[in-house]
């Protein structure tokens, strides 16, 4: 796991869009596993703006997602499906039919998950999986004590992720208790993961995640058995980092770090 810490929003934000347009530059159809939530915003932002000034070309580029909710359709304000169409595909030249984004109203999840999984194989597996943290270590919908080797699946939401997503909804008692999300396991076979992360409020989950033992209670310490992880954080973020000055001397020494 590599750490890189800049200062704020914007510029961890212009340092992933850089990591992904470099993966799309050398792989022009390669497969990118995405996140929703407020942390990539920035960077679908910055990707739409590389596309629309520098040319920067999705019309062979694969998409899985990590999760959606269920019970909600793609046509529901608060989808995963809708936030990603308003948030970036719509501004993009990505074919519809290379995106896929778990269903969250099949009738038949037993049979979905694992099509799921199958598709993601199938399409040569995930080159740069984009991942942020839940203030409870999680990553996608893996909450505290999913397995390791979790596979795509219908999961329960914490009750602290519920309060988390509730600043989206009308009212707490409209976000939905379950989700389907891919697994701990699905994720760690991706090539490269990029995980980003901004805010005090997610200092301590990134501080375990990075330096705290490996845990299904922080599903995201997981991180640390990949080979090509990188975490970009904010000076928020990172503030409670035990070790942040030597990721500061190696960003600073090491020719290939991303700067801002
Ligand atoms: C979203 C996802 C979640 C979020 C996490 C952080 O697809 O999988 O794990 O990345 O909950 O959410 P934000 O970015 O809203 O703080």
């Amino acid at each position: 796991m590599e750490v890189f810490i800049a200062p704020g929003y914007e510029q961890i934000s212009r340092i992933a869009a850089r990591i992904v347009a470099d993966v799309l530059n050398a792989k022009p159809n390669a497969v990118l596993g995405l996140a929703t939530g407020s942390t990539p915003l920035g960077l679908y932002k910055e990707l739409i703006r590389m596309h629309r000034d520098e040319g920067l070309d999705f019309a062979q580029v694969t998409t899985f997602n990590l999760d959606e909710y269920v019970g909600l359709a793609p046509t529901n304000t608060q989808s995963y499906h809708y936030f990603m169409r308003e948030n970036f595909f719509e501004h993009i030249n990505i074919a519809t039919d290379h995106i896929y984004i778990p269903s969250g109203t099949t009738s038949n999840y037993h049979a979905f998950c694992p099509w799921y999984e199958r598709r993601i194989e199938e399409c040569g597996g995930i080159d740069i999986q984009i991942l942020g943290i839940g203030s409870d270590g999680h990553i996608a919908f893996n909450e505290p004590g999913s397995s390791l080797r979790s596979r795509t699946r219908l999961k329960t939401l914490a009750k602290q992720t519920i309060e988390d997503n509730s600043r989206f909804f009308e009212q707490p008692e409209d976000v939905p208790v379950y989700a389907i999300t891919m697994g701990v396991g699905t994720i760690l076979e991706s090539r490269s993961i990029l995980l980003l992360a901004n805010g005090e409020n997610k200092a301590s989950a990134v501080a375990q995640m990075v330096e705290g033992p490996v845990t299904s209670m922080i599903p995201a310490s997981a991180l640390q058995l990949h080979p090509a992880a990188d975490v970009i954080l904010d000076d928020a973020a990172a503030s409670q980092l035990k070790m942040r000055d030597y990721y500061e001397w190696v960003q600073q020494n090491k020719p290939s770090a991303p700067r801002s």
